[in-house]
């Protein structure tokens, strides 16, 4: 069954650039109310002024503070007495190899993608487990991962890691609250262009001049695809999802790619003006 969008209540964190407010303007256009959290007040209100619609929450929190995701849900569903579809989008990303990864780190980027994640589906869980279905579903979660959740990329492992870790959290609960019809999606976009590679911790995160991308709206449009009828997984950059799945059973050639273009990257960080000419 088609989920209606019209009146459909959905937070999404992560709501004040790139995926979070592509989506939400998406959603906001096709009659939903919206709940956005992010730390910036500014561009979440900035965002709320330009959405149709109204009646929509600003909350600015931190998803790194647990009490902080609780005090963001229980705002949100006092205000719209129900939650159809929580997005657990907000994340950063870290360029360091692995031994170069201190503990501080590590904490740092485990709280905020992976622990804000799940902080926000337990503060939810009491009102989505109880809540009166809506076109056949009693609710939704839907993890933003990434393409790296099927393949650590080199320089990048830790956020790596935190992007598999969510894409287990929502295999997990997809099963465990099925009974309960809370579908549970996870996402997962390859590069694209946001804010994210200038936020990133750690050194500069470098994309090559061939790697594929895509837009926020071209991955907005495919999530609110997957809210309307929810599907477990959606790949916004379908050939990649192919290529991981056969680099799972056959990992060398995807070795071979990323040794290559991680000397290429490395070249790029000791002389950028060579990378530039060579395109
Ligand atoms: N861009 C890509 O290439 C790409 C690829 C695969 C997956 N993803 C994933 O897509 C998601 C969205 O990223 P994006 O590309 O849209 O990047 P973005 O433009 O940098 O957006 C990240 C969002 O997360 C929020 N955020 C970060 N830390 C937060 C915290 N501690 N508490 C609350 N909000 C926080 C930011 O808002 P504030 O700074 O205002 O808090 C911002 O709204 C991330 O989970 C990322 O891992 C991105």
């Amino acid at each position: 069954m088609t989920r209606s969008l019209t009146g459909m209540t959905v937070l999404i964190t992560g709501a004040s650039s790139g995926i979070g407010a592509a989506l939400a303007e998406v959603l906001a256009q096709q009659g939903a109310r919206l709940a956005l959290v992010a730390r910036r007040r500014d561009k979440l209100e900035a965002l709320v002024a330009r959405l149709s619609g109204s009646g929509h929450l600003v909350i600015p929190a931190d998803v790194a503070d647990p009490r902080a995701c609780a005090g963001a849900i229980a705002q949100a569903c006092s205000a719209f007495g129900r939650l159809d579809t929580l997005v657990c989008n907000a994340g950063y990303g870290l360029v360091a190899g692995i031994a170069a990864t201190d503990e501080e780190q590590w904490l740092a980027i485990l709280r905020t993608n992976l622990l804000g994640t799940t902080a926000c589906i337990r503060a939810a869980a009491p009102l989505l487990l109880v809540q009166p279905l809506r076109d056949g579903w009693r609710g939704q979660v839907m993890i933003v991962s990434s393409a790296l959740a099927r393949r650590g990329r080199p320089d990048a492992g830790a956020y790596s890691a935190t992007k598999a870790a969510q894409l287990s959290v929502a295999e997990a609960l997809r099963i465990e609250w099925a009974e309960q019809r809370i579908a549970v999606t996870s996402v997962h976009p390859i590069h694209t262009d946001t804010e994210f590679h200038g936020a990133a911790a750690g050194r500069r995160w470098l994309v090559g001049a061939a790697e594929p991308r895509q837009t926020p709206a071209h991955v907005a449009a495919r999530m609110v695809a997957a809210i309307r009828r929810p599907q477990a997984e959606v790949w916004p950059h379908r050939g990649s999802r192919w290529a991981l799945a056969l680099g799972a059973l056959w990992a060398w050639p995807i070795d071979r790619y990323l040794t290559r273009r991680l000397a290429e990257e490395r070249a790029a960080v000791l002389s950028p003006e060579a990378a530039k000419s060579k395109g």
